[in-house]
């Protein structure tokens, strides 16, 4: 199975891709993930991302492209895999097709989640995430047990530096101009699928299994 995970910075793409993961044994790709640990190495690949990365801005398009392709040639993504955060342009849309093509492959699924920018803005300037698992909280919605230390590892928390509300804002601003419109590429092939990604995490993923069943 190939899915895409469309939706705007903090519809929960991270989230819902790693309880998929989990019950359908295929991969997460997350060019965030990716681009982040980039950083932490202090590769010169994460060097060039970051200052696009801390303003909110998307990394230009040759850098992921080639990130992806890497990334495709990986044999542990043969049983399939969830794209999360990727593409986001047209350009990139473009690539995967060819990517894709080069492979003689095809995608199975376009799922949208859909959450108004009200609620996006409360998500992420209230999460935190383990720097070691990656695991996902929520100050609000899903707290660790023990302030700023991850329950699976006990590893410290971080807050993303592209997690205030002022990049927040931008992050969604450039989502609406260059990632929405790749609705308009995927709906022609008949893969798109909306997913409303109100209510909690379990009630979102039942909307999920209801399309990927
Ligand atoms: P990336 O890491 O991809 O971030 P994003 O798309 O902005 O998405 P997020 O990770 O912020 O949100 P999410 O939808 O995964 O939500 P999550 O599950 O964490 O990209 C970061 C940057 O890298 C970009 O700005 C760009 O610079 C660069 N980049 C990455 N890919 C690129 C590409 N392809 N091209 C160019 N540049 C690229 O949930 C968010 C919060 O909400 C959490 O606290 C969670 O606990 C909470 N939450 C989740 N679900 C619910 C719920 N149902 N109710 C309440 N809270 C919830």
């Amino acid at each position: 199975m190939r899915i895409i995970l469309l939706g705007p910075p903090g519809a929960g793409k991270g989230t819902q891709a790693k309880m998929i993961v989990k019950d359908f044994q295929i991969k997460q790709l997350s060019t965030g993930d990716l681009l982040r640990e980039n950083r932490k190495q202090g590769t010169d690949l994460g060097k060039e991302a970051q200052k696009f990365m801390d303003a909110g801005d998307l990394v230009p398009d040759s850098v992921i492209l080639g990130m992806v392709a890497e990334e495709f040639k990986k044999p542990e993504l043969e049983p399939g895999y969830i794209l999360d955060g990727f593409p986001r342009t047209c350009p990139q849309a473009d690539g995967l097709d060819q990517l894709l093509k080069d492979q003689n492959l095809n995608l199975d699924h376009v799922l949208v989640l859909e959450v108004p920018d009200s609620e996006l803005v409360r998500r992420l300037t209230a999460r935190r995430s383990c720097s070691e698992c990656g695991h996902i909280y929520n100050l609000v919605f899903n707290p660790p047990q023990k302030d700023g230390i991850c329950d699976h590892d006990g590893s410290p928390l971080i807050h993303r530096s592209d997690d205030t509300e002022a990049t927040v804002v931008n992050r969604l601003a450039v989502y609406k101009k260059q990632t929405e419109p790749l609705i308009d590429h995927y709906d022609p092939q008949g893969l798109v699928r909306h997913i409303d990604g109100t209510g909690n995490v379990q009630d979102i993923y039942n909307r999920i299994l209801a399309v990927l069943k």
